[in-house]
């Protein structure tokens, strides 16, 4: 008759062990959380769809004067998941213990190699959710409330517009959160930095001439699209400017030809 108890024992335990669903709309607690730069107005969300072994994770940074969105997914069955972050490939490994999800991120960043450490925790009344991130050059503790379900309307609403959200937004017609990837592009296009058109945390400012002509090139572009291709995206900062600040009017070896 011992096996009898032994086996109800056995099976709430196996029960208990299952791993907390982290599923829902969190919003960072401003006062709660610790990070290297401090969120202040910074609305900081994060949506979770867990289901299984899958964890989707949407994330929206909501200031004032700016926006972020990014995406990603992990699967704690498997030996790896890739995500794109800010044009990056990066590889992270999901996993449970004690009920505590890690997820451990590695890839390259504006050139240099990141580790990024993570590990969720949820709260027993399952109304607080703990993000605790080590990034190798620093350590960021986030406490996210739970908010309602109906809050997913931030991710899933109208976005807000660039013009509305930046100070000096005048060409671009694009939502806010995607003003960065916009940026990342015309750097590759032309083979420069960011200062190149900007003054150092000024990026609102005109002062440099080189901003001004792309805004001109912003309209340009846009008006070739939309008079010769119908609206349609077909002419970019690249197609013309392949990497190169002044684009080539003829081919490279009749240019030298002609100097000479
Ligand atoms: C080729 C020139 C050029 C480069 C390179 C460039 N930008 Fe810009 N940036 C602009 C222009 C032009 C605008 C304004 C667009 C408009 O008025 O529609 C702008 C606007 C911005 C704004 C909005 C600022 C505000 O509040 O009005 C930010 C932020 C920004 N850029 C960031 C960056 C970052 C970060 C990089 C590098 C990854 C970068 N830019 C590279 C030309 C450039
Ligand atoms: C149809 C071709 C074409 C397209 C498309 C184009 N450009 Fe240009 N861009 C040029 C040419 C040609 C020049 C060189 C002008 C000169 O030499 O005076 C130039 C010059 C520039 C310069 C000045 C470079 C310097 O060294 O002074 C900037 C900045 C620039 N473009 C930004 C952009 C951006 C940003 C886009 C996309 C929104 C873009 N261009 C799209 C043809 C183009």
């Amino acid at each position: 008759m011992r096996i009898f108890p032994a086996l109800l024992i056995a099976v709430p335990l196996a029960l208990g062990q299952s791993n907390p669903d982290l599923s829902g709309v969190w919003k960072a607690n401003a006062e709660k959380t610790k990070m290297e730069r401090p969120l202040g107005d910074t609305g900081y969300y994060v949506w979770v769809q867990q289901s299984g072994a899958v964890i989707k994770e949407k994330t929206l940074l909501m200031g004032a004067h700016f926006e972020q969105r990014s995406e990603a997914a992990y699967d704690t069955s498997a030996p790896e998941t890739t995500n794109m972050m800010r044009g990056e490939k990066m590889a992270s490994k999901a996993t449970w213990s004690g009920g505590t999800l890690s997820i451990d991120t590695t890839g390259h960043m504006e050139g240099h190699e990141v580790t990024i450490k993570e590990k969720w925790t949820l709260s027993p009344d399952n109304k607080t959710l703990t993000v605790a991130r080590d990034t190798g050059r620093g350590e960021d503790t986030i406490v996210f409330d739970r908010q309602p379900d109906s809050e997913s309307s931030v991710f899933t609403g109208p976005p807000r517009m660039a013009k509305d959200v930046y100070l000096n937004v005048k060409e671009l017609d694009v939502p806010a959160y995607e003003l960065g990837e916009v940026m990342q592009n015309f750097t590759h296009a032309l083979g420069v930095n960011c200062q190149f058109c900007h003054v150092r945390g000024k990026m609102d400012s005109d002062e440099k001439d080189k901003k001004v002509f792309a805004r001109t090139m912003i309209h340009m572009t846009h008006g070739i699209n939309q008079d010769v291709f119908k609206g349609k995206f077909k002419v970019s900062c690249y197609t013309c400017h392949r990497g190169q600040k002044e684009p080539l009017i003829r081919p490279a070896e009749t240019a030298e030809a002609m100097t000479h």
